[in-house]
């Protein structure tokens, strides 16, 4: 399928589809190793942003399904084998430590997902219009790393000793959390799995995973194989349903230790609420953003313009860290301009099983509507459409590659998250004024920095406030690379020893050294 100037999906994607199509196995609750319908026995549709056709019917958790996944998370944290280090359960552990035990799992639950690479990329195709080459390809392999990564921190997890300043000797545990609320959206649905699940079952905490009702599949499938993995019962579960029900009995939950949030910065607010008003658990956000993708006179043009349509286009912009506004200094603003026209009219849009796509549909008809109307916004508030402006054939959620230039920091679309294909190019003058304008917005998840001048590079880096920053390059990701907010961008981090740190406390046990006289 070529680019938007075709103006509508071709026969030979809608054939393509077909066949890869996977069959539907898991769609009740993951509660304590079983899967089971919900409490209510209601169901809600899980729809195919390629037609706008109902895929499947999904268990419809509630409240009741939460407190019953909760009390499963708690047994498995309180008296079941995986958050014990050592001593506890020996024999079922044989040979090995019990550390060593659950880094064996996690490799192997690694092992399974690569195994399983296709079905997952697919059901993320059909679920969410992921491009399933991409997903097959780095997606699912990257989330089966992430497990990896963190069952290699497992065995790992290590206090320090304490120079007191009495006489006692000190040292800290570094013990997990308790029983975790994993709250997911829809953008990453199997990455954003692995990177919550990895690193708190590699701490030993138990938890229960609200993955966003447009997307439900992936996370059930992947329920499937912890237990395969040999991950005990209760240890992970699954329960899918509405964010204002299911995902605020987890926010509000009194036995739950800890909630990390992925999502929109409304929602981060209200679960940030609810946890204060219940029991005052830990909460880490991971919100929206705006990132400013800044490039310099000095930039080579067409790695800049491959850059920024990356950083804006990719992943249909589904992406929090999504380079949206891009500010192009004076010197080269025309002809990058011109550049960016050229190659926007190369970037193929089309059904996400089709191996020339690079987009694919937007996830539901919700955000495809918020899309359209921030396009509009751009068109009435005077910025010029360099690109795009519409959506893409005539069936699903698709939309053109849409580009803005000559746009004016006070816009929508340079303050608002759009979190759709919408690109928009501001022009600016000197390092100092660009910090100042990249910096002026409420979010800090992301920025970009294109230039050969190491000092721009230095200065730039260390001025604006964003929890990463990508020098000539962009979507840099590593799972050894921390990220996450400044700002209403949310705090915590995901990903790296400090998305394990997350999920663990530090307990200090002091010991007086000697008979001290007054002890
Ligand atoms: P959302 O924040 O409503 O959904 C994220 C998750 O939160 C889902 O699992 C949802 O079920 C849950 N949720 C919703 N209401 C809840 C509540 N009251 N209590 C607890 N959990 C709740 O995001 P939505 O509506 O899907 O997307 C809206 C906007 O949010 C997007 O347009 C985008 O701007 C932003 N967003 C940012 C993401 C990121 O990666 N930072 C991911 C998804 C959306
Ligand atoms: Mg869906």
């Amino acid at each position: 399928m070529s680019g938007e100037s075709n103006g509508k999906l071709t026969e030979a994607a809608t054939v393509k589809k077909m066949e890869l199509i996977p069959e539907i196995k898991f769609t009740k609750l993951f509660i304590n190793g079983q899967f089971v319908d919900s409490v209510s026995g209601k169901t809600f549709e899980t729809i195919d942003p390629r037609t706008g056709d109902v895929i499947t019917k999904v268990a419809q958790g509630i409240k009741e399904d939460i407190d019953l996944a909760v009390q499963a998370a708690r047994d498995a944290f309180d008296d079941g084998p995986w958050p014990r280090l050592s001593g506890a359960n020996v024999q079922l552990y044989n040979v090995y430590a019990d550390d060593q035990q659950r880094r064996r799992i996690l490799m192997k639950l690694a092992d399974l997902i690569d195994a399983n690479a296709e079905e997952l990329a697919a059901l993320d195709a059909i679920d969410g219009g992921k491009l399933f080459h991409d997903g097959k390809n780095i997606d699912i392999p990257g989330a089966a790393e992430t497990f990896r990564y963190y069952a290699g921190v497992a065995d790992k997890i290590h206090g320090e000793t304490l120079k007191m300043s009495r006489e006692f000797q000190a040292y800290t545990l570094r013990e997990p959390i308790g029983v975790v609320g994993h709250i997911i959206p829809w953008n990453f649905p199997t990455q954003m799995f692995a990177m919550k699940v990895g690193p708190a079952l590699a701490a030993g905490c138990t938890m229960i995973v609200k993955p966003a009702e447009q997307t439900p599949l992936s996370a059930l499938y992947c329920a499937h194989l912890t237990k395969l993995a040999g991950i005990p019962d209760g240890a992970v579960n699954v329960v899918t349903g509405y964010g204002p029900v299911a995902g605020a009995a987890i926010s509000s939950h009194m036995d739950i230790d800890k909630v990390s949030f992925t999502g929109s910065t409304e929602v981060g607010r209200l679960v940030m609420q609810a946890a204060a008003m219940s029991n005052l658990k830990q909460v880490s956000l991971e919100l929206g953003g705006k990132s400013p993708v800044i490039i310099f006179d000095d930039a080579e043009l067409d790695k800049a313009v491959d850059l920024a349509l990356l950083g804006s286009l990719y992943n249909k912009a589904k992406i929090c860290v999504a380079g949206s506004r891009v500010f192009v200094q004076e010197g080269i603003y025309v002809e990058f301009v011109k550049k960016l026209e050229e190659k926007v009219r190369l970037w193929v849009v089309g059904d996400p099983f089709d191996v020339d796509s690079q987009q694919g549909p937007q996830v539901e008809k919700k955000q495809f509507e918020k899309i359209l109307s921030y396009i509009e916004h751009g068109k009435r508030e005077g910025a010029t459409l360099l690109a795009g402006g519409k959506r893409f054939g005539q069936k699903g959620f698709y939309i053109q590659p849409t580009i803005f230039t000559d746009v004016k920091d006070d816009m929508i679309i340079a303050k608002e998250e759009i979190f759709g294909p919408v690109m928009s190019v501001l022009k600016f003058k000197t390092t100092g004024e660009v910090i100042r304008r990249a910096n002026a917005t409420k979010y800090g998840l992301a920025a970009g920095v294109i230039t050969n001048n190491l000092d721009t590079a230095n200065t730039v880096s260390r001025s604006i406030r964003a929890g990463v920053i990508w020098i000539n390059c962009y979507f840099a990701f590593d799972r050894d690379s921390p990220y996450g907010g400044y700002k209403m961008s949310g705090f915590g981090r995901d990903m790296g020893i400090d998305g394990l740190d997350k999920y663990l406390h530090a307990k200090s046990v002091a010991t007086p050294i000697y008979n001290s006289p007054w002890l």
